[in-house]
């Protein structure tokens, strides 16, 4: 009788592992990507609760078609190449990093509100391919470098040409969308500025913080710089983020106004002083203020990195304990085409979240959206003319700069509060740990577009997912077999 009993109990837990295993083995199986796919075949397509697209209709708009202008004199024209070459950092440190015409940050480029803008990328020697993505411009879907979506990397000795028309005005950034986790961390990024056709600042300054092998950087720089500015001059400058995580900017000296952020002015900025500011992994911060008679310290918070303006020899006070900057109270409101009481056509749900599963069938913790493992995400799927909104909730416990290509978003509330000064529009999110955002969009720029963490670590381990605009499809493949890895 005994033996029966562990004979039988024996054959059930064996069934049960056979079982587990065979579950395990699928899930491990379903998880695994194809050596080459089209970003249009994965993914779970999501209307948002709005019309599903009739097939057909307009259908075959391919992204190779959704080009700049491609006749016509080019207003500002730049070369940009893209090869391996050791950088050396203001303390003598040598670091071995990807570089566009030899330097890292790459040449900042400077072009003017409606110029048409003429870039040619370059790929010197860089084996794994190079493409040039322009970070927070909304440009043409075909111009946005996106390797695998809208274009193929470009490989050694070859060359991609780009054309747009720089219609927003602000701050932004270019960099590698292939194999962006490695290329931009090691250097194939620089800053973008569209100004204004006037602009009344008497210094404009980008400043990129940047990480190399673990040292922060500000334009390459890993100490203080010093310049002397006349008493009375007007400085803007634009703070941009190029790492994943985010970077916190002290200003000590002088009141100052926040003119902008991610390349969107906000409306009616008062001044303030001894405020943080919070800039997203891959998010910009634009300031301005007068020089006064005394010195002036913009310095990487929590490091000796920075700039000094007429300091001289003197050193930098210790920071005031201050408070965070908060751009959802700051500046006035006003009226936009777009709010909460906008009608919109679809309202979509993307939840961040971490758990235990396989990824292209490696184990570990992974990120998930609503739920799923990459590609077993959502596709938002619109149609051009829609008013979107989207709730983006962390349920996680890292920071994610949220970015979606193409558009600008409406900052609508934080953690159910309505956003109460200046109209807050932004291309890079930072949503923190437990946060939940409601955001707002027109589209209104055909194409399948990225929508994924600035964490770029992140987006390389499946934080990535994609809108899609019914009817437009991509020629182009994302792979090993296809040498396009955009994360
Ligand atoms: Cu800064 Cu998908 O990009
Ligand atoms: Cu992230």
């Amino acid at each position: 009788m005994k033996t029966h009993a562990l004979q039988a109990l024996g054959g059930v837990v064996g069934a049960a592992i056979v079982v587990l295993l065979g579950w395990v083995g699928w899930i491990w199986h379903e998880s695994r990507l194809p050596d080459t796919y089209n970003v249009m075949d994965y993914g779970s397509h999501d209307y948002g609760g709005g019309d599903v697209p009739a097939s057909g209709h307009h259908a075959g708009i391919s992204v190779a078609d959704l080009r700049g202008p491609r006749a016509g004199a080019a207003d500002a024209k730049f070369t940009l190449t893209a090869r391996t070459e050791s950088i050396r950092l203001a303390s003598g440190r040598q670091v071995e990093a990807l570089t566009f015409d030899g330097i890292s940050p790459g040449p900042e480029l400077r072009v003017q509100q409606g110029d048409l803008v003429e870039v040619t990328l370059l790929n010197d020697d860089i084996p794994q391919g190079v493409t040039i993505h322009w970070h927070g411009v909304d440009v043409p879907n075909a111009e946005d470098g996106v390797a695998g979506v809208t274009q193929n990397a470009v490989p050694p000795g070859q060359r991609y040409v780009y054309r747009f028309r720089a219609e927003q005005v602000g701050t932004f950034w270019y960099h590698s969308h292939q194999v962006s986790s490695r290329e931009v961390r090691r250097g194939l990024f620089g800053a973008f500025v569209i100004e204004p056709t006037r602009s009344t600042y008497g210094l404009d300054l980008a400043l990129a913080a940047h990480t190399f092998d673990g040292v922060a950087t500000l334009n390459a720089n890993d100490g203080f710089q010093s310049r002397r500015v006349s008493p009375g001059t007007r400085v803007r400058l634009r703070l941009l983020n190029t790492d994943g995580t985010p970077r916190r900017f002290t200003v000590q000296g002088t009141r100052f106004l926040v003119l902008a952020l991610d390349g969107t002015d906000l409306n009616e900025p008062s001044p303030i002083e001894n405020e943080t500011l919070e800039v997203a992994g891959g998010g910009r911060v634009d300031i301005a203020f007068t020089v006064p008679r005394t010195p002036i310290w913009i310095s990487i918070a929590e490091t000796e990195v920075g700039l000094a303006l007429n300091a001289g020899g003197l050193t930098r006070p210790l920071a005031d304990s201050s408070d965070e900057f908060d751009p959802a109270g700051y500046g006035k409101p006003a009226e936009t085409p777009l709010g909460a009481s906008s009608r919109f056509d679809r309202r979509f749900e993307l939840t961040i979240g971490h758990r235990p599963g396989f990824l292209d069938g490696r184990p570990g913790l992974q990120w998930t959206i609503n739920g799923g493992i990459f590609p077993h995400v959502p596709v938002f799927v619109v149609e051009e003319g829609d008013l979107v909104h989207v709730t983006i909730a962390n349920d996680t416990d890292a920071v994610h700069p949220m970015h979606l290509h193409g558009h600008h978003v409406r900052v609508l509330s934080r953690d159910g509060v309505p956003v109460s000064g200046s109209p807050w529009w932004a291309d890079t999110l930072n949503v923190e740990a437990g946060e939940r955002y409601e955001v707002a969009f027109r589209a209104d720029n055909p194409g399948i577009w990225m929508d994924h963490c600035h964490n770029l670590r992140h987006a390389a381990d499946g934080l990535t997912m994609h809108v899609m605009y019914a009817g437009v499809a991509t020629p182009f493949k994302i792979g090993d077999a296809a040498n396009n890895e955009p994360e």
